[in-house]
């Protein structure tokens, strides 16, 4: 909670920190790369710093954070803060390491509001700061307990036990650990980070979702390359799909990821986009595997069904559970789909659950593009689907943490 002297101060400058706390982000990341450039090279993803994404989520995160503690006082944005949580634990962020970020954001908070920066709004900001440092350090010193990992320690090697391509630009790789064990346990809907080495010497961190269930000896992760349409190459998939063969070895965090399904056999809505199926996947494989018969509801979209990456799978996993249903639209649905058993063509266009008949109980988990997103959850919604029922995983820094 927030000190009695804090609250006023925040209540009072919430609005220029908050219309100001972009270029703050912005000046922080400089501040920060200039004093510590391997923290950009070899931790932060260089992508999302060139195309602002990151910047916009520090913000949006930081802004909701104090918006909460003024208009609801005592309570904690749980959801919001484990999707940071895991997000860092998966990358090894430590506790010392938010002293580092404080000093930089500061400097980049006085900087951009100059006089406004009294030492009584510093002192207000400084609480909101730590109040959700030590929150997030607290989640994630539990993550790095449940894990097994002392903290930050999170990256094993891993050998590249198969290498399938799966469509034109997926391509799924199976990893073990390199000592030959079977792979660990983890929750079906998490992910892991990859740590690629690239050619200038960065080295270079991505998540990808385990895209099959737990209990193989091989974890699956399924890698759609980047092509850039308005920018570069994307970096660390470009790379895994020209480097990464069968016998090389991968440095891969344990999994991490909030994505995870609740006990119990309440109906579900698992929608997907693109390659956002991979941890759709995962979750069907488990239900399979544990015989759920709970109702399911399934909805995928993708451009063509020659682009539905493990569509085969896919289908079948979805066939395999008797209280299933599968909804599929293709963007140009006539595109090579002999494969598909009866009535499992799809429909031609955007996915829109206008239609469908949906438990009024269920529990949905979105992933694929934001407009995918956007559009499905704003159905749910309207059918008065509660929001706190519908999860969901972004590919990306997540823009609507600051919602
Ligand atoms: C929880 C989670 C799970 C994920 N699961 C999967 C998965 O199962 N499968 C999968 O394929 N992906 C997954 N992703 C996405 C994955 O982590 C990577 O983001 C993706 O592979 C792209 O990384 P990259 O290094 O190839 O591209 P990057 O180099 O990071 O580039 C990403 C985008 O930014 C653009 N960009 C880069 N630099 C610039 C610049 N200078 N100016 C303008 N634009 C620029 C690029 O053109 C590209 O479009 C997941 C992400 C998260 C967070
Ligand atoms: C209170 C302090 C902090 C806040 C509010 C914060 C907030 C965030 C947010 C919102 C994200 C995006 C999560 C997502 O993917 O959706 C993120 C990612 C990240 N954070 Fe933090 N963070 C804090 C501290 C730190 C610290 C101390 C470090 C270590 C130097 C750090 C390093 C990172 C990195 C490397 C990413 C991933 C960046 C990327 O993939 O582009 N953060 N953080």
């Amino acid at each position: 909670m927030l000190s009695e002297q804090a609250t006023p101060v925040i209540r009072a400058t919430l609005p220029i920190v908050g219309s100001a706390m972009g270029d703050i982000a912005e000046l922080f990341y400089r501040k920060l790369f200039d004093a510590r450039p391997a923290l950009l090279r070899d931790l932060f993803n260089r992508g999302n710093q060139a195309n602002g994404e990151q910047r916009q989520a520090l913000a949006g995160s930081i802004v909701a954070f104090a918006g909460m503690l003024l208009e609801q006082p005592g309570t904690r944005p749980d959801a919001m803060l484990a999707r940071i949580a895991h997000k860092h634990a998966s990358l090894g962020i430590t506790s010392d390491q938010y002293k580092i970020v404080h000093h930089h954001l500061f400097a980049a908070l006085a900087d951009v509001l100059g006089d406004a920066v009294t030492d009584e709004v510093a002192e207000a900001w400084d609480e909101v700061y730590w109040l959700m440092a030590n929150a997030l350090i607290a989640v994630e010193t539990r993550l790095y307990q449940e894990a097994g990992a002392p903290e930050g320690e999170v990256w094993r090697s891993m050998e590249i036990t198969g290498r399938r391509q799966e469509t034109a630009d997926v391509v799924s790789f199976l990893l073990r650990p390199r000592d030959g064990r079977p792979a660990g346990a983890f929750r079906a809907g998490q992910y892991v980070s990859v740590r690629a080495e690239l050619a200038d010497g960065a080295r270079q961190i991505r998540q990808y979702s385990l895209s099959a269930a737990p209990g193989r000896p091989d974890w699956r992760i399924s890698v759609k390359r980047a092509h850039g349409a308005t920018g570069p190459e994307g970096e660390v998939s470009t790379w895994l799909h020209e480097h990464a063969h069968p016998g090389d070895v991968l440095t891969v965090s344990v999994p991490f990821g909030d994505l995870v399904l609740p006990e119990g056999d309440g109906p579900l809505l698992l929608a997907s986009a693109g390659i956002g199926n991979t941890p759709v996947l995962a979750l069907l494989d488990h239900l399979v595997s544990t015989g759920a018969d709970r109702r399911v509801v399934t909805v995928h979209a993708d451009r063509t069904p020659a682009d539905h990456a493990h569509r085969v799978e896919h289908l079948a996993l979805a066939r395999a559970l008797p209280g299933a249903r599968l909804h599929l639209w293709y963007e140009s649905p006539g595109h090579d789909a002999p494969d598909a058993p009866d009535g499992q063509d799809g429909q031609a266009g955007q996915a829109d659950l206008g239609g469908l008949d949906l438990p009024e109980d269920l529990t949905a988990y979105l992933c694929g593009p934001l407009p995918f997103m956007r559009a499905v959850r704003g159905d749910l919604l309207r059918r008065g689907i509660p929001a706190e029922r519908i999860h969901y995983e972004v590919f990306g820094p997540d823009l609507w943490l600051g919602r």
